[in-house]
């Protein structure tokens, strides 16, 4: 059975995001075209995920030396426990969905945060004499993302560093094919709002057919 992750960060009501909106027409869709599949969401704002500190780093560079996870104290295995929760998953999941509004060119905090807790050497992610070999082969992802300004096929796209980073870090951990939905312009074109909102929610129903 195919799995999908739905990961989003909204905590407004659907009707108020419209990246949320965006992503909810998307997931009817796909529902309709793979009513086989389960979809599991994930709402960054309700989940504790841990970050990264002086204690993980500790534990991060005995990992990347090689010390076996069973190998580590008590201590130390709780710790990265907290982080394989959301990279096992992760890794169960065929398919990822993330959606989420633009915030200061980057993407919101705690779905940085989530990519950190995902990016897990010996689950998404191991080394070897030649480099990092990423572990997340034959997935793939779907980035939706809504924006104030206008991003896409303009001269500022280069400085939409979310949307860079997430392509970059999936490819890093293996995940080769990344499709993105953006609802770009909405301050910038206040007054056209439903238009954008519609071009979008049309990419995403075709989208959805063969996602
Ligand atoms: C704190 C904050 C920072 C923002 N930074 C940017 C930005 O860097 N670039 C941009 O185009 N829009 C920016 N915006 C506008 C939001 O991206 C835009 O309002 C949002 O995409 C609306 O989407 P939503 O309805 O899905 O929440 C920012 C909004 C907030 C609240």
């Amino acid at each position: 059975m195919t799995t999908v992750l739905y990961i989003t960060e909204h905590n407004q009501k659907e009707r108020k995001s419209i990246s949320s909106w965006v992503g909810e027409r998307f997931l009817r869709e796909y529902k309709k075209s793979h009513p086989e599949d389960k979809i599991i969401t994930i709402n960054l704002s309700k989940e504790n995920i841990p970050s990264i500190d002086n204690e993980f780093v500790d534990i991060f560079n005995k990992l990347k030396c090689g010390i076996q996870p069973s190998d580590l104290t008590t201590s130390e295995q709780n710790i990265i426990s907290k982080f394989n929760k959301f990279a096992d998953q992760f890794i169960s999941a065929d398919k990822y969905i993330f959606v989420n509004p633009m915030f200061n060119h980057f993407l919101p905090n705690k779905l940085k945060a989530y990519l950190d807790a995902i990016s897990m050497i010996g689950k998404t992610i191991k080394f070897n004499s030649n480099g990092p070999i990423g572990l997340l082969k034959e997935k793939k992802a779907l980035h939706i993302q809504s924006s104030g300004g206008v991003y896409k096929h303009n001269d500022i796209e280069s400085s939409d560093f979310g949307h860079k980073y997430l392509k970059y870090i999936m490819n890093f951990l293996g995940t080769e094919t990344i499709d993105g939905i953006f609802i770009d312009g909405l301050d910038v074109y206040k007054d056209k709002r439903d238009y954008l909102k519609k071009q979008a929610s049309k990419k995403a129903i075709e989208l959805a057919k063969t996602f």
